[in-house]
Parts: C-alpha cells; structure tokens; sequence
C-alpha cells in the first residue's frame, strides 16, 4: 500500500552537514519527497509532537535539544513508506543501531540520533497534520 510518513532531520543533522547525506538515502532507496520544509521547532510544538515522552525523566533534555536549532520536516511517499523509513533510520540508540542504517552509521548517541520518523499510519496523519497544518 502507498503511504505518506513524516520525517526529521533534527538540529544535529543540520549542525553536522548530514541532510544531504541522510535525503540521499531515503531518494535511492525509491521514495518520493512531497513536502519540505526546514523550521525551529518551538517548546509548544515540541510537547506536542513528542506527547508521549512529555513527563519521562529525558524528556527536558530531549526539549531542550530539539528546540536548540533548525529541523527539517519531511513527508516522504512510497509503497509501505512508513516501516521502510523506520527500518532505515534503525534502533534508537545510535551505539546499539545496525550498521547499514542511518542511526547505525552516523550516530552514537540515544537523545542525538539524527532523524525522526512516525511509527504507525495515525502517528503519520497526525504528524504530517502538525508540520504541515496549512495542507
Ligand atoms: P525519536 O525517534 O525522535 O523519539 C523520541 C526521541 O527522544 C528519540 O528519538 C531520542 O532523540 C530521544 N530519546 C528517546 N529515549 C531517550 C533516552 N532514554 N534518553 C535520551 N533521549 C532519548
């Protein structure tokens, strides 16, 4: 089934120079790019979208660095987008990730692991909803 996901590439993706490198991945692989946009995430945006971790223990440290600089939003299109994204960027953790993935190979960290991608078909609606909310 064709599905649309949304992507970040967080602030230490735009620090390290790794958009082109990381959009790279995701345009071979065979997905299509349907929106773009590069923002700062705000506090309010960033309770919101990550709702979830709001009230975990990393959850001040995740604000704080999602927040501290520019992101790029991205809703990528494809056959079974959303697993095949999720399966590219890899496990959470960029020391436990697989090499092959992008988590695995540019990233050693857990909080600064690079990109995020939604996890199920609601997570995409409400996160494309919410990055692109005039679409
Ligand atoms: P992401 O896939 O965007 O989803 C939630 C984010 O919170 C995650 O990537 C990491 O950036 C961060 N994160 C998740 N778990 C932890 C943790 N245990 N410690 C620090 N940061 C975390």
């Amino acid at each position: 089934m064709i599905e649309r996901t949304l992507v970040l590439f967080k602030p230490d993706a735009v620090v390290r120079r790794l958009c082109g490198e990381i959009l790279g991945r995701f345009e071979r692989k065979g997905l299509n790019i349907v929106k773009m946009r590069m923002l700062k995430i705000t506090s309010d945006l960033a309770r919101v979208h990550y709702a979830d971790h709001v009230g975990k223990s990393f959850y001040p440290d995740l604000e704080e660095y999602i927040t501290g600089g520019l992101s790029v939003a991205i809703v990528f299109e494809g056959e079974e987008a959303i697993s095949v994204v999720r399966k590219m960027i890899g496990v959470t953790n960029g020391i436990e990730a697989e090499a092959g993935t992008i988590r695995g190979d540019l990233s050693m960290s857990k909080r600064q692991n690079l990109v995020h991608a939604s996890d199920s078909n609601e997570s995409a609606q409400r996160e494309i909803n919410l990055f692109f909310p005039a679409d």
